[in-house]
């Protein structure tokens, strides 16, 4: 394992098969009730730039569980690259904690901040990239299907964090990935390059949801204005208004498709009630599995 969990692109296939592999035997002894303190001793210090329920909450819990300790540093806090240089937090952190988990806006920030920490650092998403949730959603997947063969995820929406990081993730593990989005909201070019070069699967980006979603196993959707574009809110709300994950468009999907969205949802833009609470839906095991994944992470990590 490398030091640091950043990206996806920098894990590879055998690295990430056997983060599955933990996270399966954690879950496995969560639900019993077994203990499992891999981490007695250790604390994590979880800094957030931008608000959270997931992520907080399954980081926090996750590190109890093991045996571990989680402090919460709220976005008035630490006013990361405000109040304080990113460089500085590092180094100073590394003085008291084993572990960092960060969320925060600049992906510049979180590479700095790894950087700089001589402890291992975590991404709990940037404006960049959401590694943690994409590792849940695929392990998600792996849990429903029991292999991931022949798989095809549609992605519709904002070529956003959760977007690039599943391109990143099909630059790593075999799959069909079609990022289905507005013109002018399409994501990273850098990241898409990167996936295509990797020659692992295949990455399509398309504008017509109709088009995407046929064949599709997996239909999976964000918010159509992420944390810090709350500005462009009212102006995104028209452009994506085609790219509702709706009954209507489920029809176009296979019949055993299921559907994701990493949460928190806006219900009645970007995915309809019925959908998020029908029978294909699968957000509350994706959401769950946040936190077994997040555990096998942090256990790998502190080795
Ligand atoms: N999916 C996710 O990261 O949720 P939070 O923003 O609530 O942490
Ligand atoms: N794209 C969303 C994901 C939230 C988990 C955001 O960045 O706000």
């Amino acid at each position: 394992m490398k030091r640091h969990f950043l990206s996806i692109a920098d894990y590879s296939r055998k690295e990430l098969e056997e983060i599955f592999e933990l996270t399966a035997e954690l879950k496995t002894k969560t639900k019993k009730g077994e203990k499992h303190h891999l981490c007695a001793g250790k604390s994590m210090a979880m800094i957030f730039a931008k608000p959270s329920a997931r992520t907080r909450i399954s980081f926090e819990t996750g590190m109890y569980q093991l045996g571990g300790y989680a402090l919460y540093l709220s976005p008035n806090d630490i006013g990361i690259g405000k109040r304080e240089a990113v460089k500085d937090i590092a180094r100073v952190i590394s003085r008291y904690n084993d572990i960092i988990m960060a969320r925060l806006f600049d992906h510049a920030h979180i590479l700095e901040l790894a950087e700089y920490s001589s402890v291992p650092v975590i991404n709990g998403l940037t404006d960049y990239n959401h590694p943690c949730q994409i590792i849940a959603d695929i392990f998600t997947v792996l849990e429903h299907r029991g292999n991931l063969n022949n798989l095809k995820i549609t992605y519709i929406g904002d070529g956003n964090n959760v977007a690039n990081s599943w391109i990143n993730l099909a630059a790593r593990l075999p799959m069909h990935l079609v990022i289905c989005s507005p013109s002018g909201y399409e994501p990273d070019e850098k990241t898409l390059a990167f996936a295509r070069e990797q020659n692992v699967s295949t990455v399509e980006v398309l504008g017509d949801p109709i088009a995407a979603v046929k064949d599709a196993d997996i239909v999976y959707t964000d918010v159509w204005a992420s944390m810090g574009q709350e500005e462009e809110a009212a102006e995104r709300r028209k452009v994506f208004q085609r790219y509702q994950v709706n009954e209507e468009l489920m029809r176009h999907a296979r019949s055993d498709a299921k559907v994701m969205h990493c949460l928190p949802a806006h219900r009645g833009d970007e995915i309809t009630d019925g959908v998020i609470d029908g029978p294909r839906s699968i957000v509350f095991d994706e959401a769950e599995n946040r936190m077994h994944v997040q555990k096998a992470i942090i256990v790998k990590l502190l080795g």
